[in-house]
């Protein structure tokens, strides 16, 4: 099977294509900027209707940073929503299958159990807005499309939360984080194997979830990534993570989502594979790549 991976420098496409490159059957090819840019429609007919021929396109690339989507929402549409349909218009073309990556921030984070892949999306930000456009579109050009929506994604291709956290408690007593929003931390290693699982099914078009089990806030992720690095004898000054407030977080521009904690039932119905709990994904990342 060949596929493309667009956006492989990112924390989720290089670790697709660092995981499948061992799946037998799975032949990868990676497109990332200059080559391909979602800011120049161009570039995607190029990469997906010139020459090489996909049986699926796996779409990780957008523009992820939410502040500066709220500050360019311009860019930020045509990035997450207006690429996403020429993509799709270009896999209905191929007779390829697209596989596009979506986010928890479609939904205004209300819910206080977790969000139904049916359940109607109703972003706060531009980047929420931005990416459900981009979901309905691929969805309205190729309905056979999978939309897989995850939630703060870890992996060692790219630092992210956990990275920085454990990093400010190998050298300082105090680290805080957010306790007062909720969501999954997802591993971006289960993730490969999730997504792989629904090519090898070919799986119905729609919306999947994919997450790890489980809820937590940041200041839970953060206690428990701290936890399970002592455990290992990282020298951490500190296993307590202070709580902070939304509502503290003076540099954040967009209005981010409280609760979006996501059901992954349709995957789990569709692979029967259950989605282990994030505190076991934790402890492997830090088991496996530890941070120095
Ligand atoms: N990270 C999370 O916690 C999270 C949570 C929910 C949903 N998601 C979704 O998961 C997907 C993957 O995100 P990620 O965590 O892997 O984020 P990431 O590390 O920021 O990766 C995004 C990739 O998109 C690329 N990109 C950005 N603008 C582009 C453009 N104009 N043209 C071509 N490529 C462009 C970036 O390229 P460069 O490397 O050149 O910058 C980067 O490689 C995204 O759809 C995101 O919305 C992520």
């Amino acid at each position: 099977m060949k596929i493309a991976i667009l956006g492989s420098r990112g924390r989720l496409g290089a670790a697709l294509l660092k995981c499948w490159a061992s799946e037998p059957d799975f032949t990868v090819r990676g497109f990332a900027r200059p080559e391909f840019d979602l800011l120049d429609l161009a570039s995607i007919d190029r990469a997906l209707d010139g020459g090489e021929s996909f049986d699926w396109v796996v779409n990780c690339a957008a523009n992820t940073n939410v502040d500066a989507c709220e500050r360019q929402p311009e860019e930020a549409r045509l990035a997450n929503a207006v690429s996403p349909r020429r993509i799709a218009e270009r896999c209905a073309r191929t007779g390829a299958r697209l596989i596009h990556i979506s986010t928890d921030y479609v939904f205004d984070g209300r819910a206080r159990e977790p969000y139904a892949e049916d359940a109607a999306p109703s972003p706060l930000s531009v980047y929420g807005q931005s990416k459900a456009d981009g979901e309905f579109n691929v969805l309205s050009v190729l309905p056979t499309a999978i939309v897989a929506r995850v939630s703060w994604v870890f992996g060692p291709e790219k630092p992210s939360f956990i990275d920085m956290l454990l990093r400010n408690a190998l050298g300082s007593e105090k680290v805080a984080a957010i306790d007062d929003k909720w969501s999954a931390p997802t591993y971006t290693t289960d993730l490969a194997a999730w997504l792989a699982a629904l090519i090898h099914a070919d799986a119905p078009g729609g919306i999947y979830h994919l997450v790890n089990a489980g809820t937590c806030t940041w200041r839970e992720y953060g206690e428990h990534a701290l936890s399970c690095a002592a455990a290992q004898g990282l020298p951490v000054k500190t296993q307590r993570v202070e709580p902070l407030a939304m509502a503290d977080m003076e540099t954040f521009v967009a209005e981010r989502p409280v609760y979006t904690v996501l059901s992954s039932a349709r995957f789990t119905e569709v692979t029967k594979i259950v989605p282990r709990p994030w505190q076991d994904a934790v402890a492997e990342y830090l088991r496996t790549h530890p941070p120095f």
